[in-house]
Order: structure tokens, then C-alpha cells, then sequence
């Protein structure tokens, strides 16, 4: 993923309307696949993230003898191999640019009868991995890092797990999640104690395949041995995905756009809170479950912001949102200041240092933290960015160019088929003046 694809994004002369559906939760799409692939039977996913993120989690599958197919755009079936089917891949396992990918397979792996390695791109090739290797170590598993506790992966299989229970140094489903699914072929209990409750999906959707588990907000405990039954799952439309049309929804003056069937799990919506902390209009329509899962149609309208301290209880909540969060503090009257989010370094980019940099070229005052920052709202100008190969912080930069006074060009724009192909098509068709140059 290092071809070179610059966007312009210029100011807009209208207000953004629109009635969209934006493609299916990553997050979701990433589990729906591993624990169908591992259940009894055959599995139905409908609203499958067509990303590069999300299909190469399902070609790893594939690579290890699952057969699915693909009858239609954003649907797949899954024959399931149970819990023990899994065969020994020939090759490496590429996660592309997809830490959940790495570090969710990771534990999955740790508990297979065969030697497996996970690779990834450049920039998951610089990302943290200790976080899951080393609990997972604790629960017997050998897995060799790159130096400096880096991708590549080597997991060696064969090896007896056992249970234990961890209280992660940093709030982290990815972590959780691992430990959870290592937790499946493990000896006794394993218990996930966070030092704030993150995203629980892996939680419910074992739940929803039959496996015994507990949990509640910051708890997870689950015993090995027990077998996975298929599922038919609806996956909600990505909120992640969805922010970027919310911000750019509030920002532009007279605007008014729906967005239909948005996951609304608690633990990712921090960002709604925080926007309507600064003075946003974002109503929630016509609330369902799909896939298990609280989703809304989110209603947004245009209202001027104002900064705030944004409240670190949220931070966990909208840990995906941040770039999109510093354009908006970049519009707001005022100082928005983050706090508690050194996270954001070991994303797919340094985000904090990314959007920083944008935002400077575009005129905006900036103090950086190490963990957060402090953002004085103004009117942008137009200017040169770079998002460093971030989707999130390109499609930020992309909502940037909508109010600023000038045309945005945006470089190392390719990355944003990881997680939302048709981002820019979609924006075309809410009135967004994007175009690749
Ligand atoms: C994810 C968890 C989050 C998030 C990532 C997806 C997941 O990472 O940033 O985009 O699907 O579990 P952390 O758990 O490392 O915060």
C-alpha cells in the first residue's frame, strides 16, 4: 500500500446534504469472520466491510482452510472449521495495514496445533506488539516479535495455554480481545480485568455463537473448551466512518444529513458526547439493534462550536475519532484541549503529530502533549498536507477542505480503502468538493 494518491479537498459554496448508509463496522466485520470461521456450521455476514483490512482478515482464513465465498458486494459466508479445524497455511499471514488483524490473531494462533507467522505493512510493521505478546507469554504461549517487540509475528504452535487473569497497562480491546480468543483453547479461566471498559464486541459475539462467557463494562471472563455455533450477522454501518460526516455536517453552515443504521455501542460513541459537549446538533432517529448491536439513523445539523476540556472519561469511547475531533476543535471558538490520549502515537500514524502538522500548515495554533494537545479554533486556510498514510487522518483533512478559505491538497490518500472504499464518492454526493490530483 505505498502508491502515492493525493486528494483535493476545496471549500464548499453550499450546505452538505445527504441520506447515506457508510459501509459496515470494521471491527465488527473482523470478528464476524474469525469466530465464524472457527464455528460449527455455516455463517451469513451481510454489510461486510469491503475494506483492505477487513478481506485480508478473511484471506487469512482462507490461507489456513476456510472456504468463503463472496455471493454479493458486502456479503460473505463462511464455512465454518470449528473451533480445532484450522490448517497450517502455506506463507506468511499479511495484515495489511490492520492492528486488530495482528494482534486479535495473535492470541487466536498462540492456540493452534501448527507454527504460524503474521506480517504487515509499513506502518504495522512499526506498531507496538508487546502489549499482546507478552500476556500472552504468561498464558504459555511463544511468540517471537521483530526487535524492538515489533511485527513480524512468530507464533509456534503446539503449546498448552492456561488461563489468567490481566489488567492491561492501557485500555485496549485489541489486548482483550486477543487474551479472549487465546482464552478459547486455554486450560481454566481467563479473566480480562481493563483499567477502563473498551469495545466489547468480541464479548457479545461470543456470546451470540454460544460461547460461556461473562462480562460486563471493564470484565470479561471466559473458560476454554467449549464450541462456537454459526451465526447470521447484520453489520451496523461504521460509526468511525460515520464521524467524519458528522463533523463535516456540523462545520458547514445550513447543513442537514442523515446517516442510517450507525452502530451506537457506548463504547464507541465517546465523540457524540464531546461534540455535543462543544455545542453540536446530533440527533439520534429511529433506534433498532442489527447483529446484536444498538444502531440509530444519527441526524446532524449545522451548529457553530465552542472548545472545551474534552472530558478524559470519553477518550477510550472515541479512541478512532481524534482526527477528526482536531478539525473540528480547529473550527470551534476557542481552545479545545485533549488530554489522556498517548494512544494516539501507536495508531496507524503518530495522530496527535499528524494532525498537528496539517493543521499548523493550515494555520492553526497548536501545543502538543505527549498525550493529547491543546487546539485554538480559527478559520483555516487552504494549504499542503500530509496524512502519512492515516485513512483517518486523510479523510479529516478531506472534512478540513469543506470550510477552509482555500483549496486542501492532501498527500498519502490510498490508505483509506483499508476502511472505507467509497469515501469519496459518497462525500461527492453530500455536496464535499473532493477530487484526486
Ligand atoms: C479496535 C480497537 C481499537 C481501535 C482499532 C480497532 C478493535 O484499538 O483503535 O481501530 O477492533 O478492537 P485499541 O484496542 O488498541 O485501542
Amino acid at each position: 500500500m505505498s502508491t502515492t494518491l493525493d486528494w483535493i479537498s476545496a471549500p464548499v459554496a453550499s450546505p452538505l446534504h445527504g441520506d447515506v448508509r457508510v459501509p459496515g463496522d470494521k471491527s465488527v466485520s473482523h470478528r464476524a469472520v474469525m469466530l465464524a470461521a472457527l464455528a460449527d456450521g455455516t455463517s451469513r455476514i451481510r454489510g461486510f466491510l469491503e475494506g483492505e483490512d477487513t478481506r485480508a482478515t478473511a484471506r487469512i482464513f482462507r490461507q489456513m482452510g476456510v472456504r468463503i465465498e463472496a455471493p454479493a458486494t458486502g456479503e460473505r459466508i463462511v464455512h465454518g472449521v470449528g473451533v480445532h479445524g484450522l490448517r497450517a497455511p502455506e506463507g506468511v499471514l499479511d495484515c495489511g495495514n490492520s492492528g486488530t488483524a495482528m494482534r486479535l490473531l495473535a492470541g487466536l494462533l498462540a492456540g493452534q496445533a501448527f507454527d504460524t507467522t503474521l506480517t504487515g505493512d509499513a506502518s504495522l510493521s512499526q506498531r507496538p506488539m508487546r502489549r499482546v505478546t507478552e500476556p500472552l507469554a504468561r498464558m504459555g504461549a511463544v511468540i517471537e516479535t521483530g526487535a524492538g517487540g515489533v511485527p513480524p509475528l512468530r507464533v509456534h504452535g503446539g503449546k498448552t495455554l492456561a488461563g489468567i487473569e490481566y489488567t492491561p497497562p492501557i485500555a485496549s480491546a485489541q489486548v482483550k480481545s486477543a487474551l479472549l480468543l487465546a482464552g478459547l483453547y486455554a486450560q481454566g479461566e481467563t479473566v480480562v480485568v481493563e483499567p477502563r471498559p473498551t469495545r466489547d464486541y468480541t464479548e457479545r459475539m461470543l456470546a451470540t455463537c454460544g460461547w460461556p462467557i461473562e462480562f460486563s463494562p471493564g470484565r470479561a471472563a471466559l473458560t476454554g473448551g467449549h464450541v462456537l455455533r454459526a451465526i447470521d450477522i447484520d453489520v451496523p454501518a461504521d460509526f468511525s466512518s460515520a464521524a467524519f460526516f458528522i463533523v463535516a455536517a456540523t462545520l458547514v453552515p445550513g447543513s442537514e444529513v442523515r446517516l442510517r443504521g450507525v452502530g451506537i455501542n457506548p463504547r464507541r460513541t465517546g465523540l457524540l458526547h464531546v461534540l455535543r459537549l462543544m455545542g453540536a446538533d446530533i440527533a439520534a432517529d429511529n433506534p433498532h439493534t442489527a447483529g446484536g448491536e444498538a444502531v440509530a439513523d444519527l441526524v446532524v445539523r449545522h451548529a457553530p462550536l465552542h472548545g472545551i476540556e474534552v472530558p478524559e472519561e470519553h477518550v477510550a469511547d472515541m479512541i478512532d475519532e481524534f482526527p477528526s475531533l482536531f478539525v473540528a476543535a480547529a473550527c470551534a471558538e476557542g481552545v479545545t484541549t485533549i488530554r489522556g490520549a498517548a494512544e494516539l502515537r501507536v495508531k496507524e500514524s503518530d495522530r496527535i503529530a499528524v494532525m498537528a502538522a496539517g493543521l499548523r500548515r493550515l494555520g492553526v495554533h497548536i501545543d502538543e502533549a505527549p498525550d493529547g494537545a491543546a487546539i485554538e479554533g480559527g478559520r483555516l486556510t487552504g494549504g499542503t498536507v500530509d496524512s502519512h498514510g492515516d485513512h483517518r487522518c486523510a479523510m479529516s483533512f478531506a472534512v478540513a477542505g469543506a470550510v477552509a478559505a482555500g483549496e486542501i491538497r492532501i498527500a498519502d490518500c490510498a490508505n483509506v480503502a483499508t476502511s472505507f472504499p467509497g469515501f469519496v464518492h459518497l462525500a461527492q454526493g453530500c455536496g464535499l468538493v473532493l477530487h484526486t490530483g
